[in-house]
């Protein structure tokens, strides 16, 4: 089935416009009699946040905004899927065109704004699945417009915590006016406390659902310190590193499309996110687990994230271009650096790069 995606569907797709060809990999991915991927070797398991990983590889957050697919998404042999990001309310997003494929760099740029069903049908179809097992998050986010965006966290938090393996705290969309500013540190605390406040009410009807922040790789480093430092104190379950960038680096080819606004992502994020997460990860000191996202498209990126900090792993982008083979490429290349250092699980090898990653000079 994946075999035939790769040679048959993928030039197609490729035909058409980005977010056309998304929303028929939804359907297709919808009706697929996709078989069940194979069981993970042990030694890629993860224990993390409470909950046990199969394996490392998550589909990230804006690939299944509406919960259609995850059950399809597991099957393909992910680990986990992070749905959403759902706003409480529909909102179309910003207008079309709104997603830009970058060939030459392997890379995206996109500023939907979080086109989104909304909570009631996203709702729905988690509750649908609650009992089919697989680790599913959710993303959530703001309404453009509300008139108290913390409170719409709450209310998120409150309904999703239920049906829900963890919950994503996305405040680092750059494309929703404003919403980024909710990591400057004041906004952050009083955020996460009020988060926090509503997931220990909702824990003794819905059990303990761990609470993530998902943070942009623009920060200033001593923002960073401020985010890592209130992510500590107001114990947050973990953290995702990151969300898609505003920056361009210098040695994009596509210098056209390189000017359409929006956040970047894939290939050309990668060095950006990896000293973003290992900047993170030093600064975590063990607290927490961190997922890292940003330009995986091989085993050796997935690697190296894992070595700059990162328990867990998601991508999005890379699968645009490498389709979904890319996931059993990425385990058989952790399985092999495993056997080559004569390992027998992941841990040991996270973070073990991170100090000398933030020595290097900085991502340009
Ligand atoms: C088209 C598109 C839509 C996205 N939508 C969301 C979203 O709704 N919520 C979110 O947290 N991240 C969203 N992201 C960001 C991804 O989850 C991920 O953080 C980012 O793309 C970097 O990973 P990648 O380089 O593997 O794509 C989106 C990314 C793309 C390309």
């Amino acid at each position: 089935m994946i075999g035939l995606f790769e040679r048959l569907a993928r030039p197609f797709l490729h035909a058409l416009d980005p977010e056309d060809a998304h929303s028929l990999t939804i359907k297709m991915l919808a009706c697929a009699p996709l078989p069940r991927a194979a069981g993970d070797d042990k030694r890629l398991a993860v224990r993390a946040f409470g909950l046990n990983f199969p394996n490392p590889i998550g589909m990230a957050a804006g690939f299944d905004k509406n919960a259609e697919v995850p059950d399809a998404l597991l099957r393909l042999g992910f680990g986990f899927v992070e749905t959403g990001t759902v706003t409480p309310l529909p909102q179309r997003g910003n207008p079309r065109p709104r997603v830009f494929r970058l060939n030459a760099d392997r890379g995206a740029i996109n500023r939907l704004g979080f086109n989104s069903q909304g909570a009631e049908a996203v709702l729905r179809r988690l509750a649908a699945r609650a009992n089919a097992g697989g680790i599913v998050g959710i993303n959530i986010g703001a309404n453009k417009d509300a008139a108290d965006r913390v409170a719409d966290y709450v209310r998120l938090i409150e309904r999703f915590a239920p049906v829900a393996s963890y919950v994503t705290i996305n405040i680092s969309s750059p494309n929703t006016p404003g919403l980024r500013n909710l990591q400057q540190a004041e906004a952050l605390d009083d955020l996460l406390a009020r988060v926090i406040d509503a997931r220990e009410r909702v824990a003794r009807h819905a059990g303990p659902t761990p609470v993530l922040l998902k943070i942009a790789p623009d920060l200033s480093l001593a923002e960073l310190d401020d985010v890592v430092g209130i992510a500590r104190s107001r114990r947050v379950d973990g953290m995702i590193v990151g969300n898609t960038t505003v920056t361009r680096p210098a040695n994009l080819r596509e210098t056209k499309r390189a000017k359409e606004a929006g956040g970047l992502s894939g290939r050309p994020l990668l060095p950006l996110a990896t000293r973003m997460l290992a900047e993170t990860y030093v600064r975590v000191e063990g607290a927490f687990p961190l997922i890292g996202v940003g330009g995986i498209d091989s085993g050796a990126a997935a690697l190296a994230k894992i070595r700059a900090g990162a328990s867990l792993i998601q991508l999005y982008s890379a699968l645009v271009f490498c389709g979904p083979g890319l996931i059993a490429e990425i385990k058989a290349a952790l399985l092999a650096a495993l056997e080559r250092d004569r390992l027998d699980g992941l841990g040991e090898l996270v973070g073990a790069d991170a100090a000398a990653v933030t020595a290097e000079a900085w991502p340009g």
